[in-house]
């Protein structure tokens, strides 16, 4: 790092975190883990911030980390160094900020060594695949003071902060449900192939980690890892931190959710490979209205002509929103209106790189993190139980004091994933 007005350069530029002593000027290198897709796209849009540059890509697929450094080389950038293993990430002290963009099963393990060695994160979501790990990396990230931004890039949406503010304002009435949907072709999984050779240039012992070892399988890798528990939690998971995330915002949640029961099953594509239910309801009781999730795999329309979204009806109206836009469906009719029509609100699809802006700055002169670990690990919460609640096929109920599910001793038992040896669950 490069920070200027005289800082020791032997300390990393997290120490001054948030200090307002770090100006435009002062450079900003950061690492990426994780570099196929969507850690990629992190990449790409944090390096169009000032002063920030990339001095190491880290993937367990040499095709990747070739493909990915030929691509920064022919944006005219320096090649970076090239790296199997996160762990010699971690050790290099000009790396002030990482990025996580590897499957679900490995957020944990590089974001709490991150943390421990005094760098900042940008981890994606969902914060991490069980709902243990992301209260080990919560409890971590504020011991170490380390500023940890979760890749839930709505948080950052001008349309989405506007939706939030006209469901805050009361316009609606009584909010009585939340509710959120997606509905995925992808959540069907793909059509079965044999297990085969490890391709040529992966270290798939690395690439498995903390999951259980099994033969290759081409489903079961690069972006369809989803559909199967050992790495990903299927739509529930995926989407679900997203749109869930907008309900805990807009409705000021900061606990547990009373209770949560889910229903569902592979009731359509048990030909297909995918550990996921490709159909699911999920019910979660709240402190005087309900949520509720529902996905459904291979399927692409919806409610609202929206094949996702989140809704809130209130006893005045609905607030319908995506990505793209946000509509008031008002109550009363023409004759007895309860609340004055609004017109639509179009997204300017910048919460991406408006959240990659936001990580910078909170690394540069302290403002506050969009979706500050917090936000990641409650938004997690809620999508884990929901999973969870499906796997056990019973009524959860968790305990946020003693982090436990109270409920079952079956579902309790979900919380906590089993790591392989030699990689250890943190402590
Ligand atoms: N914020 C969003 O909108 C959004 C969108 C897509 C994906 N995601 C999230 O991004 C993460 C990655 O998803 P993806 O679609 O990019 O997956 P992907 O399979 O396309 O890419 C993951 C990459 O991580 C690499 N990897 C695996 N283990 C590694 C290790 N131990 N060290 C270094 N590299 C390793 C893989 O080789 C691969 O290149 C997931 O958590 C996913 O939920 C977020």
């Amino acid at each position: 790092m490069s920070a200027g007005l005289g800082i020791s350069a032997s300390l990393p530029l997290s120490a001054f975190a948030g200090s307002g002593i770090l100006g435009a000027n002062d450079k900003i290198t950061v690492a990426l883990i994780g570099a196929r897709n969507m850690g990629w796209y992190n990449l790409t849009d944090l390096l169009k911030q000032e002063n920030v540059v990339c001095k190491i890509l880290c993937d367990v697929d040499d095709k990747v980390l070739n493909d990915k450094a030929a691509e920064l080389v022919e944006q005219g950038l320096k090649k970076p160094i090239l790296e199997k293993d996160y762990r010699k990430v971690l050790e290099d002290k000009d790396i002030d900020a990482v990025i996580i963009g590897t499957p679900d099963h490995w957020h944990c393990l590089p974001a709490v060594e991150a943390c421990e060695a005094g760098k900042h994160v940008y981890v994606e979501k969902p914060l991490a695949n069980s709902i243990a790990e992301s209260n080990v990396m919560l409890d971590v990230a504020r011991r170490n003071k380390s500023l940890v931004q979760v890749g839930q890039q709505q948080r950052s949406g001008a349309h989405w902060k506007s939706a939030m503010e006209f469901v805050k304002s009361g316009k609606l009435g009584t909010i009585r449900q939340v509710k959120y949907w997606a509905n995925f072709n992808y959540g069907s999984g793909n059509k079965p192939v044999p297990d085969s050779d490890v391709p040529e240039g992966l270290d798939y012992e690395r690439w498995l980690g903390p999951a259980p070892r099994r033969p290759f399988n081409k489903n079961r890798f690069h972006g369809s890892w989803r559909m199967f528990r050992d790495y990903g939690g299927g739509l529930m998971t995926d989407w679900g931190v997203h749109l869930i995330d907008m309900g805990l915002w807009a409705m000021d949640v900061k606990s547990a959710p009373l209770s949560v029961r889910a229903v569902g099953g592979n009731y359509a594509n048990s030909d297909r490979a995918l550990e996921m239910p490709d159909t699911l309801s999920v019910l979660y009781e709240m402190e005087g209205y309900t949520m509720s999730w529902e996905h459904n795999g291979g399927i692409q329309s919806g409610p609202y002509g929206q094949n996702y979204g989140v809704l809130f009806m209130g006893t005045n109206g609905t607030l319908v929103a995506d990505r793209d836009k946000w509509r008031i469906f008002p109550e009363g009719g023409d004759e007895n209106p309860r609340m004055e029509g609004v017109e639509e609100h179009k997204s300017n699809h910048q919460s991406h790189i408006n959240h990659c802006e936001n990580f910078v700055r909170a690394i540069r002169y302290g403002d506050a993190l969009n979706a500050d670990i917090e936000i990641g690990h409650r938004a997690a919460l809620y999508a884990h139980l929901g999973n969870i609640s499906y796997w056990a096929d019973d009524k959860v109920v968790y305990d946020e004091k003693s982090r436990k599910i109270t409920s079952s001793i079956k579902a309790d038992a979900m919380v906590t994933p089993a790591y392989r040896l030699p990689w250890e669950f943190p402590v």
